[in-house]
């Protein structure tokens, strides 16, 4: 038997005032996308902005439905909507904010699992790392280099038979 261990590296911010001005930028616009949540259910609205190759940024927000397992996260329809709407574009950094009434958001949100599992592929094609900057409305930011970092041992689909990523095959 060998013991192994993993260690994560990420930064830790005591406020937003620390961050570089692009990435306190990015999380100004996640802010705003807190207003375009539809999270009539939770009533925990997550806002998402994405910084692009081209420089530009793009938000989104988590928008449920009745049937509560069709609600989606704000990561993964701000990646859904970049992927379809601008597909020669990719994600440099993604910041994710959340508030809600009587919630406490004085620390940073981690992604669910299934938006780190959907981070870890977006990374896989566009064959570079994700930066992601997480933030509550205060208190401190964490800055990972990797979208990967937060998904050790993940599933990445190089089990699959071949046909599997071959569309004519059966
Ligand atoms: N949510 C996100 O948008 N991102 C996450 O990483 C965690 C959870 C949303 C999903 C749902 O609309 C609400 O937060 C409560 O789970």
């Amino acid at each position: 038997m060998t013991a192994k261990e993993i260690r994560i590296a990420y930064e830790s911010y005591t406020s937003r005032m620390e961050l570089y001005p692009q990435d306190r930028e990015l999380l100004s616009a996640a802010d705003a996308a807190l207003d375009t949540a539809h999270a009539p259910y939770s009533r925990f609205r997550v806002g998402a902005a994405v910084r692009l190759s081209d420089g530009s940024i793009l938000r989104g927000a988590n928008q449920e439905n009745a049937s509560f397992p069709a609600g989606i996260c704000a990561e993964r329809v701000l990646l859904s909507a970049v992927s379809a709407v601008s597909p020669h574009l990719s994600v440099s950094s993604l910041a994710i904010t959340y508030a809600g009434e009587g919630i406490d958001s004085s620390h940073p949100l981690a992604p669910c699992g299934v938006c780190r599992q959907t981070l870890a592929e977006y990374e896989d094609r566009y064959r570079h790392p994700i930066r992601l900057i997480l933030s509550g409305q205060a208190g401190i930011v964490q800055v990972f280099t990797s979208a990967c970092d937060l998904l050790p041992f993940r599933f990445s689909g190089t089990e699959l038979p071949v046909s599997a990523f071959d569309p004519s095959g059966t």
